[in-house]
């Protein structure tokens, strides 16, 4: 039921920018989008690693992490995964206020749901990590065995399989995991935050 949406959001002293000074960085959201086994996971584990022997404070917000709790009891039809994203870009978008940097590693198979989110924030707060690798080479390294379900029809709206992957347009950096090791990929991420001032 709709209470009449009385909110007035209170207007807190310690703001965004005092955080981002404690912590001695700026914070950011890395949005890690890509097929199921591309290599999100073990990308964002390489960098999170990397930042943190730099002394820069991250936090990784994983699907399947994130589908044990804040978003358990969705599934993969296009409006649950729409509400699922949502709430994984809520949940980034609190992480990045607290002044940290933000890994996010999510198929969001739906450009609309990436653009969503990053119209919702500051323009050099997001950007968006295009994790490439080709279906055939995914699901050859299938490392949870589920694209083999997915083709015998044992998984629904599989992506790539039975459900669509809407590839980036215009993503701030292209991973390319066919060719290049987590560790290289890993070193690219830190490449562009270096570059952009953000580390
Ligand atoms: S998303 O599409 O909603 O962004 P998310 O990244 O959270 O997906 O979760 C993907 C993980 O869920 C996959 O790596 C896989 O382990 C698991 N999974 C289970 N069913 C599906 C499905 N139908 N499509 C894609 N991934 C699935």
């Amino acid at each position: 039921m709709d209470s009449g949406q009385q909110i007035f959001p209170y207007t807190f002293a310690v703001t965004k920018l005092d955080r981002q000074t404690l912590h001695g960085h700026k914070s950011c959201i890395l949005w890690f989008t890509g097929l199921s086994g591309s290599g999100k996971s073990t990308i964002a584990n390489e960098v999170e690693t990397i930042l943190y022997n730099k002394g820069i404070s991250t936090f990784i917000l994983d699907g399947d992490h994130l589908r044990n709790g804040l978003t358990r009891g969705l599934g993969f039809s296009e409006q649950d995964r729409e509400e699922h994203i949502r709430r994984a870009g809520e949940a980034a978008k609190l992480l990045m206020e607290s002044g940290i940097l933000v890994l996010a590693t999510f198929i969001s198979p739906s450009g609309k749901s990436r653009e969503a989110i990053r119209k919702s924030v500051e323009k050099e707060e997001f950007i968006e990590i295009y994790v490439q690798c080709s279906l055939e080479k995914c699901e050859q390294r299938d490392p949870k065995g589920l694209y083999m379900k997915a083709r015998k029809g044992e998984i629904r709206e599989f992506t790539g399989i039975s459900a669509p992957y809407d590839p980036p347009q215009n993503p701030d950096l292209v991973l390319d995991t066919e060719f290049y090791s987590p560790e290289a990929c890993a070193r690219q991420v830190i490449q562009l935050l270096s570059d952009y001032g953000y580390i």
